[in-house]
């Protein structure tokens, strides 16, 4: 069959609050023309972000029953650990709230001023974390991943040449090296198995620990069935435990492929590393046995990692994302290709051409779906990046708008409407105008900051 259809049944439904273009347009202004201070009312399909957005299954329900909220040795924590487990194979995982909170605990231990850490592209949280305790973050992708027309079946992955003379240059004031899979920053792209285990190989041979940013590791998987040889018989969870069995830790956010809506633990092999961020996790988020969660979260965690190697939900998730950016590739629209794992990325420096990067094109793009169509999508570009640790701004290496799809949430017909909402969109766009900033917060500005726009 052609038609690849959503492989669930929709049992509980939200209501949409339906908005005029007249009333996006004054919504957006009130809100100093940052999407992320609409009300999500006000939105009407909100492609902001896959995180923590996704439908929960019945069986995920029925496990939030079962949640048990003792403090300490919660049977709820012992499945969870379990699930986690036996995809990731760790000594030790710490529950954390969401994803940043495992990463601010793993870099009050390997951060710090003089500090140098590598990954394919850092994440913005991510990198947030890292600067935030005085230590840089570089990213290492391969020129491929830089390139939103190359068609390379593994954007996601590490320059490895680069990586060596990185540790060459840098030696030991580098605490470990990071890989993030799917590379989300980078437009979503995989991985390779290969990839991953050479960057492993290469990490221990200097003496550094490996960690996964593992937020989307079944799209990822997914795509190494699908692209990389030898793997196409192979099951999602084999896959999977083959890429985390490289690794010495992970940072996790459960709002992506945990398909839960908050969530995320810290994994590590290491017991003397572990000791301090146990001690962290007590510290900031809480007990180890249930750290930023409640009961109830880590059922929901434990039977979402049930789910989420699913192979029908995996072949749906991401026709989703070719389907979309076939149809605006038919249009002319400048899309990253490949299609990413969680999301379609426009390139909206090459699209909107007239408008330089630091007048921020993605955001003047993101800004002119929500008018017309009632969408919310998120810059990733020279907004989100283009703010350098000693206070200057540069273009970020690319400016792209995401359109990243909560897991089981929409279906065909809101696809097909945003298809639409981008032909209203190209006859006009030469006609679109940049954005300055006119208020803005010293870490992860895109967040707060205020733009008008210009002439
Ligand atoms: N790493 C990656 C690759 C991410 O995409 C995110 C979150 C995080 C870490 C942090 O996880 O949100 O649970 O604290 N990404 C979301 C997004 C916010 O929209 O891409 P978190």
């Amino acid at each position: 069959m052609k038609t690849i259809i959503e492989p669930f049944r929709i049992k509980s439904v939200e209501p949409i609050r339906m908005t005029t273009r007249d009333e996006r347009k004054s919504l957006i202004k009130d809100n100093h023309y940052n999407l992320f201070s609409l009300k999500s009312d006000d939105v009407l399909i909100d492609l902001l972000t896959d995180s923590g957005t996704g439908a929960m299954s019945s069986n995920q329900w029925a496990a939030i029953m079962r949640g048990d909220e003792s403090y300490a040795g919660s049977p709820s924590f012992l499945h969870f650990e379990a699930a986690v487990r036996n995809l990731m194979p760790f000594t030790y995982i710490l529950p954390t709230h969401q994803g940043r909170a495992a990463e601010a605990i793993l870099f009050s231990i390997y951060g710090g001023k003089g500090k140098n850490i590598p990954n394919n592209t850092h994440f913005d949280t991510t990198r947030g974390n890292i600067e935030a305790t005085g230590a840089r973050a570089h990213d290492l992708v391969i020129d491929e991943g830089r390139d939103p027309t190359n068609e390379h079946p593994f954007k996601g992955n590490m320059n490895l040449d680069k990586l060596e003379a990185y540790l060459a240059e840098h030696k030991d004031s580098v605490p470990c090296v990071m890989m993030t899979i799917t590379n989300n920053a980078g437009g979503g792209q995989p991985v390779s198995l290969e990839n991953i285990r050479a960057v492993a190989a290469i990490a221990k041979k200097h003496g550094k620990p490996f960690i996964i940013d593992g937020c989307r590791f079944a799209e990822n998987a997914w795509f190494i069935k699908l692209r990389e040889p030898g793997q196409a018989d192979r099951s999602i969870t084999d896959i999977v435990r083959d890429c985390f069995t490289c690794a010495d830790g992970m940072t996790m956010s459960a709002k992506k492929d945990g398909f839960a809506n908050i969530g995320g633990w810290l994994a590590l092999n290491d017991s003397d590393i572990a000791d301090l961020a146990r001690a962290k996790l007590i510290q900031t988020e809480g007990f180890p046995t249930y750290g930023g969660m409640a009961g109830r979260d880590l059922e929901a965690i434990a039977q979402g990692l049930s789910e989420i190697v699913d192979e029908d939900y995996l072949r749906y998730r991401i026709r989703t994302n070719a389907y979309i950016s076939e149809k605006l590739d038919a249009m002319g629209i400048p899309v990253v290709k490949p299609a990413g794992g969680h999301a379609v990325f426009v390139d909206a420096r090459k699209w909107l051409s007239h408008i330089p990067p630091l007048s921020y094109p993605g955001h003047a793009l993101a800004v002119a779906l929500y008018e017309i169509g009632g969408i919310r999508s998120c810059e990733i570009g020279t907004v989100m990046f283009g703010r350098q640790p000693d206070g200057t701004e540069q273009p970020a290496a690319m400016d792209l708008v995401r359109m990243a799809f909560p897991r089981r949430t929409y279906t065909q017909s809101h696809a097909d409407y945003l298809i639409e909402s981008f032909e209203e969109l190209v006859p006009l766009k030469d006609r679109l105008k940049g954005f300055k900033i006119t208020e803005e917060p010293k870490l992860m500005r895109h967040f707060t900051c205020h733009f008008a726009p210009l002439g």
